[in-house]
């Protein structure tokens, strides 16, 4: 495990994005797993800059997304592909079909992730995994639980995560009660993950998911078995790691 800890949040961004950009460039054909929330906002906006600066092309790379909220389609703006979108897609070069993110709004859910791991496996293994954490150690919405489902699945989202996702809708009612996300499994395949944590609240979580039991309590806790985990945590998040 390689653990960095800026001063700044923007030096963080700098870096992620240099780690994502260095591996396009050397492998333009590269398979990213990407990831949605706050954190990863910032990482967007660089590697943006660095399209627009001819640094890097996104023109034959594969994306695929951690997961979806059940219910939510491209038009919602809280939806996962409408936010890639925003922050990513519509400002670089990707072509549309090389980008995949689960169908929260297909008929047959079980189906849609069935289709979506034959995509993962197609394409896969991922060369880089970009992640972010939950306050409860959920990686993408792999919700503490006493058993971890390996493949793409839907899930219940549990109480603290609707609580720490009700920030972007208008009613607690509106934020949805499932979604589909990657298995652990699926994530631990990548060839590399790349754990990003940003700010005071996420220091405990961060610092039991890197330095605590490996439990299914803590989903997070499960990449200390990964060969090749980068964590880029803020000064914030990254005080308890010191
Ligand atoms: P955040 O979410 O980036 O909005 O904090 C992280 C996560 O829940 O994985």
């Amino acid at each position: 495990m390689n653990v960095t800890i800026f001063s700044s949040e923007h030096e963080l961004n700098e870096a992620a994005a240099q780690l994502i950009a260095g591996l396009v460039i050397a492998k333009p054909d590269a398979v990213l797993g990407l990831a949605t929330g706050s954190t990863p906002i910032g990482i967007y906006r660089e590697l943006r800059r660095a399209y627009e600066r001819n640094i890097v092309s996104f023109r034959r790379v594969r994306t695929f997304n951690l997961d979806e909220y059940v219910g939510l389609g491209e038009n919602h703006p809280q939806s996962y592909r409408h936010y890639m979108n925003e922050h990513l897609f519509r400002h670089v070069d990707v072509p549309p079909e090389n980008i995949h993110i689960p169908d929260g709004t297909a008929a047959d859910l079980a189906e849609e992730c069935r289709r979506y791991d034959r995509l993962l496996d197609q394409a896969g293994p991922i060369d880089l995994q970009l992640l972010g954490i939950g306050h409860n150690g959920h990686i993408g919405f792999n919700e503490p639980n006493g058993e971890l489902a390996s493949r793409t699945h839907v899930t219940e989202l549990n109480a603290q995560t609707r609580n720490a996702n009700a920030r972007f809708f208008q009613t607690m009612d509106e934020v949805p009660t499932h979604a589909i996300t990657m298995g652990v499994g699926d994530i631990l395949k990548a060839k590399t993950v790349v754990l990003v944590a940003k700010g005071a609240d996420k220091a405990d979580i961060l610092c039991r998911a890197l330095t605590g039991p490996i439990t299914t309590d803590c989903p997070a806790s499960l990449l200390q078995t990964h060969p090749h985990l980068i964590v880029l945590a803020d000064a914030e998040a990254g005080r308890l790691l010191r």
